[in-house]
């Protein structure tokens, strides 16, 4: 196990944070275990209760710790990597093992402003599909997606309410819509009062928000605007090397 270097310039608590991380990664310290105490981990390192304090309070805040009031802190579960292909959210939640769900909130078409009718290449007024749905992975929430389809590319979706259906199943299997491109952004949020309840999460918590933009033969076919729970998604991109 590691120990406290006292001649690092790396503050003591960082250290700590470090050698937590590691028992996490090295499974030594399980999901959902229990650390060893605040005192238990003064004793062990020789350090003060405040920057024991600090160590811990760091890795709550960064989500690899939980908190259960009167209980103790426990090792959370690992965060999902964002994926930065374009997959659905139920190839990507099956692919990790996980049973993809969702919950509808909302459905209806509405008449394309003059955004809508830009990033569609449609005229002003003609028919847009929304569908808001609540994302979850087990049953628990993670995404509330706010997908947006012209209604021309398909007429009639919301026939039939999607229910846990795959959105871009339904789109390839009934309306032949196959993406071959994709653009996403990816910024920091804070969950508003709606989207908190949503995904279970106090108001004001750390959120991802996305914006995707998929194109069938060089045309926008989806925009959709997503809120993902920050506290179990995270990114990770390989860094290319400036030539
Ligand atoms: C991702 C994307 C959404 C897309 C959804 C489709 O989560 N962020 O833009 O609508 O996948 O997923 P599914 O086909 O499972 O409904």
């Amino acid at each position: 196990m590691g120990k406290i270097d006292p001649t690092s310039p790396v503050p003591k608590y960082f250290q700590l944070r470090g050698i937590l991380l590691e028992l996490i990664d090295d499974a030594e310290l399980p999901v959902d275990a229990p650390i060893p105490s605040e005192r238990e981990l003064c004793q062990r390192f020789g350090l003060s209760r405040m920057t024991v304090r600090q160590a811990v309070d760091h890795l709550v805040t960064e989500g690899r710790l939980y908190r259960v009031p009167g209980k103790g802190t426990f090792v959370a579960r690992p965060k999902i990597e964002m994926p930065l292909r374009l997959v659905s959210f139920t190839e990507d939640m099956r692919a990790r093992g996980l049973e993809p769900g969702a919950r509808d909130l909302d459905h209806r078409t509405v008449q394309a402003n003059a955004n809508l009718a830009r990033v569609f290449g449609i005229p002003v007024g003609t028919g847009v599909h929304v569908i808001e749905r609540l994302r979850t992975a087990d049953g628990e929430p993670m995404a509330v997606e706010r997908s947006q389809i012209p209604a021309t590319v398909a007429p009639d979706l919301l026939d039939t309410p999607l229910g846990d259906a795959s959105l871009y199943d339904v789109l390839e299997k009934r309306f032949g819509v196959v993406f071959d491109a994709g653009e996403q952004t990816i910024e920091a949020g804070l969950a508003d009062a709606a989207d908190a309840r949503l995904l279970d999460l106090p108001r004001g918590s750390a959120v991802l928000l996305l914006q995707r933009r998929s194109f069938m033969n060089g045309t926008c076919v989806e925009l959709a605007v997503s809120t993902y729970r920050a506290d179990r998604y995270q990114l990770r991109s390989a860094l290319e090397i400036p030539r």
